[in-house]
């Protein structure tokens, strides 16, 4: 038996769980389920990270304090993970004195052995608040391309980054006031001197996945440079010891919350268990951490750091996931794809969620995507069409025709045994986070099962005389194949797995419980175990998270001050793969063309073939897919935006040479038209 601490990433005190966070969580919990069923001993822990300036901000706007603003939000957390069946065994706050206490310690220790640096750091400062103005609440000119209104860490439109001292005309987003700069003492933990350990500990074996570690090179090749872990008052956070006025930034007490909300359930609920045996140098229990892509560096480089600089073991493992997409799209409040976990769970079963998602998870580091119609087709044919259908075939002859109680034989003992043979691979895969590979082996048993239960057709039998003695023995058959899909998807459907547990009266559901097969067994009345899901529910669900949004974070983009200690590129975020720089935008040879002529394509009800005069020797050819807006004749005489450096492509109907810009929605397709005054060739930007 093994005995494992798990954590998820802490989420922040200031907005609601949504489905994007909830993939790492559902992973974790299918995770530490199954390794439960195998037999661990497992400990799973999570806290609200409860610091940081926008935490106080959030709070000041809502004319609340900060305790009472993290309480808040602490209890919609809890209450959601709730919902969605995540049962850590405790759930903590980083601004708890645990934390404060542990966070003083690591600090000291790595402070005594040398690691902390003092130095001063000139910044803005917004006078009107009395407060340093990190680069998101700074705006002002760009000093490269001069456009306006642009963050204090890189300009969104020409790409450069710079420090907010560089902006031209800056001002506080806060108060509207002219920042003024300001020197003050930053403390500094020396990343550097941790360089050789880091880049053996990421290679180590199991430690992160491969395409991390490969990443990780990059930043270590760049070198790595020391990381700014102060704060200046006001800030909702801990005060560092020895200096006053001055708070820890709340990245450096996150990650410590793993410790002390451990610490604290040992504290409160288990004090049998010790908080050295999992966290002193030599222990050999294992501590797991899931998290985002996004915060890798956080996980690999300065957590693992700080612990080796004040003396305890590092992580035995990251387990990392990729961003979810929704719809194939980033998830968008406009489209009512970024979806609250309260608002899934006002509208559908939170275990169609963990399916979902358990379906799509393997142990890469990939994004997944959730498509709402095929989850709704999945979730139908799957669950409710394939597993929970075999119960409801045979158990109302048990409950009707045999006292509740299966056939005293086992008639197909070849075929039980191959599905309890099937489990081996099945908690492997659980095992190693291949929680697509698992799903796919259980339906393929769950479709052997129904095939079985097809040929032998218990229904057909029970109108037959004299054949109660095989509608038994099938349907008893066709129950032990049930409880066995049952247990192998328990760490995926707990509250299902608890209703099948009850209505087999079963005293165990762990994996090893499969073994023996249920012979002359009582079991329950049946009751439905699952609805379908209702595609109208699901639309219901997206209208109400159109306008239900407000208060929800903005996604994450990688903030200019950790990518400095790292000095290179930091895995990319979705937010980031979106902007392009205007070099890109640049290349992009957008000229004015008049249509010289017009007409429609032999063989395409798409196409019309366009003749322009961009203003070059030659007239241009385009194929532009506008027939079903645009007649021939509209468009002769009109001036349009060309395309006029787009490779040439080769059509069925000829090459086209270039392509004209319109704009699409719903109701058609419409042509970007420049304003009479401009010339055939005139350069468009
Ligand atoms: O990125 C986030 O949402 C952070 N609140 C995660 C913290 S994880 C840990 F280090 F505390
Ligand atoms: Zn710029």
């Amino acid at each position: 038996m093994r005995n494992i601490l798990v954590t998820n990433a802490l989420p922040y005190a200031n907005g609601p769980i949504h489905m994007g966070h909830l993939l790492g969580y559902i992973q974790a919990d299918i995770w530490v389920r199954a390794m439960r069923a195998m037999g661990h001993n497992v400990t799973y822990v999570c806290a609200d990270d409860a610091h940081g300036t926008a935490i106080m901000l959030r709070a000041e706007a809502n004319g609340i304090t900060p305790e009472q603003q993290i309480a808040q939000v602490q209890k919609e957390h809890q209450r959601d993970f709730q919902g969605f069946a995540i049962e850590f065994d405790h759930y903590d706050s980083t601004h708890s004195a645990t934390n404060s206490a542990r966070a003083n310690e690591i600090y000291l220790k790595n402070r005594e052995a040398g690691h902390i640096a003092v130095r001063p750091v000139t910044q803005l400062f917004d006078p009107e608040k009395s407060m340093f103005l990190s680069d998101r609440f700074i705006k002002g000119t760009c000093p490269k391309c001069k456009t306006e209104d642009q963050y204090g860490d890189a300009c969104e439109s020409c790409g450069t980054t710079y420090n907010a001292i560089e902006l031209l005309n800056p001002r506080s987003t806060l108060s509207g006031a002219t920042p003024v700069e300001k020197s003050s003492d930053h403390y500094f933990f020396k990343l550097p001197d941790f360089s050789e350990y880091l880049q053996k500990w990421t290679r180590d074996q199991g430690r992160l996945p491969v395409s991390i570690a490969n990443k990780l090179d990059e930043w270590f090749d760049a070198g790595l440079t020391d990381w700014d872990i102060s704060r200046d008052a006001p800030y909702f956070g801990f005060e560092i010891p020895d200096a006053p006025n001055k708070y820890f930034y709340v990245w450096v007490d996150a990650p410590i919350g793993y410790m002390s909300s451990f610490e604290n359930y040992i504290k409160t609920k288990r004090p049998d268990l010790s908080f050295d045996d999992y966290w002193k140098k030599d222990s050999q229990n294992e501590v797991y951490h899931f998290i985002g892509k996004d915060i890798v560096y956080f996980h690999a480089l300065f957590w693992p750091a700080m612990l080796e600089g004040a003396n305890y073991r590092t992580p035995t493992g990251l387990f990392v996931n990729g961003f979810l997409t929704v719809n194939g799209q980033k998830m968008s409040k406009s489209r009512g794809t970024f979806i609250k976990a309260e608002t899934y769970l006002a509208h559908l079963n939170p275990e169609h969620l963990r399916y979902y998602f358990a379906s799509k998870l393997s142990d890469k580091v990939e994004d997944s995507d959730l498509n709402l119609e095929d989850f709704v087709q999945k979730v139908n044919s799957d669950l409710v069409g394939k597993v929970v259908n075999i119960a409801s075939r045979c158990a109302k002859f048990i409950n009707k025709d045999f006292d509740n109680t299966l056939s005293a034989n086992c008639a197909e003992p070849e075929l039980v045994q191959s599905f309890i043979d099937a489990g081996e691979s099945i908690i492997h895969a659980y095992e190693s986070r291949e929680f697509s590979a698992a799903i796919r082996e259980i339906m393929a048993l769950a479709d052997k099962a129904n095939q079985y239960i097809d040929e032998k057709k218990p229904w057909a039998l029970a109108k037959q005389a004299g054949q109660e003695q095989q509608v038994h023995e099938v349907c008893s058959v066709g129950i032990n194949l049930f409880r066995q899909l049952a247990v192998y998807l328990a760490p995926v459907l707990p509250m299902l797995a608890e209703q099948v547990q009850l209505f087999l009266q079963l005293e165990r559901f762990n994996f090893a419980s499969r073994q023996n097969i249920l012979t002359n067994h009582a079991i329950a009345q049946f009751q439905p175990l699952m609805q379908r899901v209702d595609k109208a529910k699901v639309e219901t669900m997206v209208d109400e998270s159109k306008d239900s949004l407000a208060a929800v974070e903005a996604p994450k983009v990688v903030k200019k001050k950790e990518k400095a200690a790292v000095k290179a590129t930091p895995v990319a975020t979705t937010s980031e793969d979106s902007v392009i720089g205007i070099e890109d935008f640049l290349k992009v040879d957008l000229r004015v063309a008049k249509v010289v002529a017009a007409a429609t394509v032999e063989g395409s009800d798409k196409l019309l073939q366009l003749t322009l005069d961009a203003g070059e020797a030659e007239p241009r050819n385009v194929f532009s897919g506008i027939r079903s807006q645009y007649a021939p004749e509209d468009l002769t005489g009109k001036l349009v935006v060309l395309v006029a450096n787009l490779a040439p492509r080769k059509m069925r109907f000829g090459v086209s040479n270039g392509m004209v810009l319109a704009a699409g929605n719903a109701d058609g397709i419409f042509i970007i038209s420049p304003d009479s005054g401009a010339k055939p060739g005139d350069k468009v930007s």
